[in-house]
């Protein structure tokens, strides 16, 4: 870790099994950023609650996401890999940022309007103010940069706000993060509805694949995956379920979409659906063998989490310590 390394700071909610959109769109490229940039990946625990978890379904699925970071080649010696809810000043700079927060601003979140509709009165405060424990997030360490999502690009320039009023109201604390959208950042679309994202939140299985998917289920969602009755292996809007198959075995593979068209010119959808899932197993294949290697051996990743939770403590206090004696509380020690 060296001090003009750029810091990047990102996570993953266990609110749900992981995809190969999470895979593909996040994790593959946290690995390409390791050596560059000084990392801290997170399994943002504090966020999955928003909504109501099944307490041994979390416990499950952090411990999970963990190992998928590491399986994906995520290094826990190159990054700083921990677990949120082990490093409390997230939690305590996300209320002295709260204070800092208009309701108006959180109002907007369009993340939150989508949401609130949906479940209208049982919606949680922490749903309305979880924005914020992302800026405390980011903001405790630093981060000049965050790969996001489109989804969560209105959360970060709410980060940027809130540390901009923070550093007007007392003095310069904070940088102000940037989005990182990685170049060749894939999108990968639902399969049975390519206009939107897929996510682990869909109702329908078919529309994702997760990343611990047996190769069987992946052939098979992968054949239901919708086309169309054009019947060409092109790479056009007018055809969006085999612009995102094409993408994912572009991404599985590393060949770019013209050779891919090229390839497939002859040969109909069958054919090039039936590599889309070979492609898929192969990448994800020894990816899910480590997964359970690791899931098994609770101890290393224990070693891992903790190491982690340690380095984080470390610099997360530093910044909580400044932004309380900002505010003007008396010191404790
Ligand atoms: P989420 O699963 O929505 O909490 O997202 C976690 C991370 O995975 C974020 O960085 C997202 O941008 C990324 N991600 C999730 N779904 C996809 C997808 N379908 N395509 C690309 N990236 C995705
Ligand atoms: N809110 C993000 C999501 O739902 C997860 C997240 C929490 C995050 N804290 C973060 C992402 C900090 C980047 C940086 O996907």
């Amino acid at each position: 870790m060296s001090e003009d390394k750029k810091v990047i700071f990102s996570g993953i909610q266990p609110s749900g099994n992981l995809t190969i959109g999470n895979y593909f769109g996040a994790i593959k490229n946290w690995v390409k950023l390791q050596d560059k940039y000084d990392c801290y990946y997170c399994v943002v625990d504090l966020h999955a609650i928003t909504v109501r978890q099944e307490p041994k379904d979390i416990r499950r699925r952090t411990l999970e996401v963990l190992a998928t970071y590491i399986a994906s080649g995520v290094d826990p010696e190159k990054n700083t890999l921990f677990i949120q809810s082990h490093v409390s000043a997230h939690a305590e700079a996300g209320w002295l940022l709260n204070c800092n927060t208009y309701i108006g601003e959180l109002n907007r979140m369009t993340q939150f309007k989508d949401k609130s509709q949906r479940y209208g009165e049982s919606v949680s405060a922490g749903l309305l103010t979880y924005p914020v424990l992302m800026a405390a997030d980011i903001l405790l360490y630093n981060a000049d940069l965050v790969p996001v999502g489109n989804d969560q690009k209105q959360h970060l320039e709410l980060t940027r706000d809130i540390a901009n009023r923070f550093n007007n109201t007392y003095s310069p604390t904070f940088k102000i993060p940037d989005p990182y959208i990685p170049k060749e950042g894939a999108r990968i679309m639902d399969l049975q509805n390519p206009s939107k994202k897929m996510s682990k939140s869909s109702d329908n299985p078919n529309s994702y694949i997760l990343i611990m998917d047996t190769p069987d289920i992946i052939r098979k969602k992968i054949n239901r995956a919708v086309t169309d009755s054009l019947g060409v292996v092109k790479y056009s809007d007018d055809q969006p379920g085999v612009k995102n198959l094409m993408n994912i075995l572009s991404v599985a593979t590393g060949r770019n979409v013209n050779d891919i068209e090229k390839e497939y010119e002859k040969l109909g959808y069958a054919e090039f659906k039936k590599d889309v899932a070979e492609a898929i197993i192969r990448e994800i294949e020894p990816v899910q063998n480590k997964v359970k290697d690791l899931l098994n051996n609770k101890e290393y990743l224990e070693s891992i989490y903790k190491n982690g939770a340690e380095k984080a403590n470390y610099v997360a206090r530093k910044m909580l310590s400044k932004m309380q004696r900002k505010i003007g509380f008396v010191a404790s020690r």
